[in-house]
């Protein structure tokens, strides 16, 4: 199957000759979740206004269902739903009407039922005649996204949608978006919180600084993070690993002060316990002993700061 959404080295220039976007390259699958991660400024929403087309890419192409989102505008159009980052509803128009007029505008016939399923399902049919100013700040973000699904859109873009929102609308923000997975709807968010693309996401792409600096499934980084490292501080520095622990394949560092294992958390035996004995055996002498476990946040940082070293 082609993928869902196809960027093409896609640049992009604000007026001042800032480039928010430095050829942006990646294809997002039909019916998965992909969580766009990055620090502010890093160029997520200017990104996804580009796919959305309401901002028109200085270089490089946008399609989505096979529609270029320039030269085939409506096509593409019909296909994508935006939850935008800004609350930007009208205080006192009421729930119902806000978002059949939302479905109006892309031309559809008017079907309340379908409105009525999406209401339900954000749990705001209850909230249908309120007027949007009654609302709680949570409930807002819920109009907006009931808006942007109003037109049965194909494909879901949500811009930081639980930024500011307490932790339980944040999960409940998150079985939402499970759920309408299991519609069938293409889902890309953009989030600054690793624990929510940890929690959601299918494929977790990293942008900075209008780079992306890795796009990965999230079960092959989870398992990267499944690494641990033993830092095995000595009494006295040694030249190289004695040969009797090369089973173990550990490094030296530190001008030979330190030997550091790798090893896998999720496998059942870790084997430290022999190892430390077969230290011991090899007549070294133990002065300290650390654990380190990767995290997301360790591989992110770290792609951010070796991004700036290389600048
Ligand atoms: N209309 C604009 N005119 C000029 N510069 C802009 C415009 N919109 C965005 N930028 C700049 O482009 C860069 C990327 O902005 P963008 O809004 O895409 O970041 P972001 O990743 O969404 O950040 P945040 O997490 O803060 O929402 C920023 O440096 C921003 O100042
Ligand atoms: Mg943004």
């Amino acid at each position: 199957m082609p993928p869902m959404v196809e960027i093409t080295d896609v640049r992009k220039s604000y007026g001042d000759g800032f480039e928010a976007l430095k050829g942006v390259s990646l294809d997002i699958l039909d019916g998965e979740i992909l969580a766009l991660l990055g620090p502010n400024g890093a160029g997520k929403t200017t990104l996804i206004s580009a796919i959305c087309g309401l901002t028109q890419p200085t270089s490089g192409t946008v399609s989505v269902g096979g529609h270029d989102v320039v030269t085939e505008y409506r096509g593409a159009r019909a296909l994508v739903g935006l939850v935008p980052q800004e609350i930007n509803l009208e205080p006192f128009e009421r729930v119902m009407n806000t978002v059949r007029f939302s479905r109006g505008l892309f031309g559809k016939p008017r079907n309340d039922a379908m409105l009525e399923k999406i209401l339900r399902q954000l749990s705001l049919w209850d909230k249908r005649d309120s007027r949007i100013m009654e609302l709680s700040g949570g409930m807002k973000r819920r109009v907006l996204i009931a808006k942007a699904l109003a037109h049965e859109p194909q494909v879901l873009f949500l811009d930081e949608p639980t930024a500011g929102v307490d932790v339980e609308l944040r999960r409940d923000m998150w079985e939402i978006v499970a759920q309408l997975q299991n519609d069938g709807v293409t889902i890309i968010l953009t989030t600054h919180y690793i624990e929510e693309a940890e929690a959601i996401a299918d494929r977790i792409a990293v942008i900075n600084k209008g780079d992306i600096l890795l796009v990965e499934e999230k079960s092959a980084l989870m398992t990267r993070l499944g690494q641990k490292e033993l830092r095995i501080e000595l009494q006295e520095p040694i030249d190289r690993v004695p040969d009797i622990l090369a089973a173990w394949n550990m490094r030296l560092e530190q001008d030979g002060l330190v030997l550091v294992y790798s090893y896998d958390t999720t496998q059942d035996r870790t084997g430290i316990a022999t190892l430390i004995r077969e230290i011991s055996d090899a007549g070294l002498i133990l002065r300290d002993l650390q654990t380190r476990q990767n995290s997301l946040e360790d591989i992110f940082v770290g792609l951010v700061a070796e991004q700036e070293d290389a600048a």
